[in-house]
């Protein structure tokens, strides 16, 4: 039976004290969780896992993280802003966007932080807007080298990274300009199940470190493989084996790295799923059974509050407090109350025959849940709770209001203002 990181008693314990829908995450599982990537790979000198801000985006849970050691991955302004307030800093931020603007790569110069550039041609106009920086990090894309998957699709159809012609190309231009500290970056996998598949990620990274370092005569100082590591969704999966990716990446690592005379560099990581994914959970409440020519159960939340299954029909397991050990009678869809027809957190579910009033908690919502929100249809966003390790629980982010969705509109001017 697929488990959640809380007891029956805590959710309804939190159901007690915040109205429904609210996200709810567990701050001790979190931390137990990054220590034990930490702990993974405490061979490799300087590891460091620059959290995928954008899969959790609240600064309570950024501070667990950066407690235990971990830097930032940015992709926005804002995301840069988040990972500052929280007190992780310069070098500890890495920012990899892309299509980015001036303004933006202005502002990731100046506050020192590790940038990483998506194309050759940002070069120019990294150089044109904000001056070439000491260090710098390219995105290596490896087209049809590398398999995808669903959620990122095939590389070589990706908007992402430098080609392998262009990536020594860039490396050299950098050179020529003066640039003395050099990173190399990919993102090919998200949600992948398989170890083999990162150990295979460091190869092609160490491996490529090891061919430009030769040509060019530069020296890398770190490689980021990316996030990506993905988390057991579906009942039957198992979640990564850590041990094993890192057993294998220190193989390499020998054979390659210090094989070649290129020893030390440092191993990146940016995961944002695998630290959070399993430990935040969605709670809402039945307030709509119904059958039409299907059966339905409409909750409290909506997908404005986890979008994944109407993006990528991904499986969000659900479990219906106190109704655990009962028969799975009945196949629901599980609808929210957006007028929209994808707005579902499953279809066709077998469940226990589901009650007005009945809660239910849909899983494995703690990376890319809230983050991937909006406020489509005028919903607000729920709220984010956070229980600590006494049990207690703490509103890490309150519900929106209307009046938060109409902030950005200026009613003044209407015309009809006077009625
Ligand atoms: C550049 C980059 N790094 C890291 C991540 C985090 O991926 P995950 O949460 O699957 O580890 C993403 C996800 O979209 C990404 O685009």
């Amino acid at each position: 039976m697929k488990t959640l990181p809380f007891s029956e008693a805590e959710i309804r314990r939190a159901v007690s004290q915040f109205p429904t829908p609210f996200h709810l995450y567990n701050a001790e599982a979190i931390r137990q969780n990054a220590r034990r990537l930490m702990k993974a790979f405490e061979w490799a000198g300087g590891f460091t896992n620059f959290f995928a801000v954008k899969a959790c985006p609240n600064p309570y849970v950024l501070e667990i993280l950066m407690e235990e050691g971990f830097g930032a991955d940015c992709s926005s302004a804002s995301e840069l802003v988040l990972a500052e307030m929280v007190g992780i800093t310069g070098e500890m931020i890495m920012y990899t966007s892309n299509d980015t603007s001036a303004r933006e790569l202005v502002t990731a110069v100046r506050e020192g932080v590790i940038v990483n550039l998506d194309d050759i041609t940002f070069i120019p106009f990294l150089e044109k807007h904000a001056g070439i920086p000491e260090l710098l990090c390219l995105r290596y894309n490896p087209g049809p080298l590398r398999e995808g998957n669903a959620l990122i699709g095939k590389p070589e159809e990706a908007k992402y990274g430098f080609t392998g012609k262009q990536l020594l190309e860039g490396y050299k231009i950098l050179r020529d300009k003066g640039v003395k500290r050099f990173g190399l970056h990919t993102m090919v996998a998200s949600n992948g199940l398989d170890p083999q598949y990162f150990i295979a990620t460091a190869e092609m990274l160490f491996s490529l470190v090891a061919e430009i370092s030769e040509e060019l005569g530069i020296c890398f100082e770190f490689v980021n493989l990316g996030g990506g590591i993905g988390i057991p969704y579906m009942p039957d999966q198992n979640p990564v084996d850590l041990e094993i990716v890192s057993a294998g990446i220190k193989d390499l690592y020998k054979d390659i790295i210090i094989g070649n005379g290129l020893d030390p560099l440092k191993i990146y990581m940016e995961n944002g799923r695998m630290i959070v994914g399993p430990f935040g959970c969605l709670v809402t409440t039945a307030i709509h059974p119904m059958t039409k020519y299907r059966d339905y159960v409409g909750v409290d939340a909506c997908i404005n509050a986890l979008m994944r299954y109407a993006l990528y029909g991904s499986y969000h397991h659900i479990t219906v407090v106190g109704k655990e050990n009962d028969p799975l009678t009945k196949t629901y869809c599980v609808t929210g109350s957006l007028c929209e027809n994808n707005d579902y957190f499953a279809t066709d579910r077998l469940l226990p025959e589901i009650v007005e009033g009945d809660i239910l908690v849909i899983h494995d919502t703690g990376a890319h849940g809230h983050a991937m929100g909006s406020n489509y249809n005028g919903k607000p966003r729920p709220a984010e709770i956070l229980m600590d390790p006494d049990g207690s629980f703490r509103q890490i982010r309150r519900e929106e209001t209307t009046a938060d969705l109409f902030k950005t509109l200026d009613f003044s001017k209407l015309r009809t203002k006077s009625r």
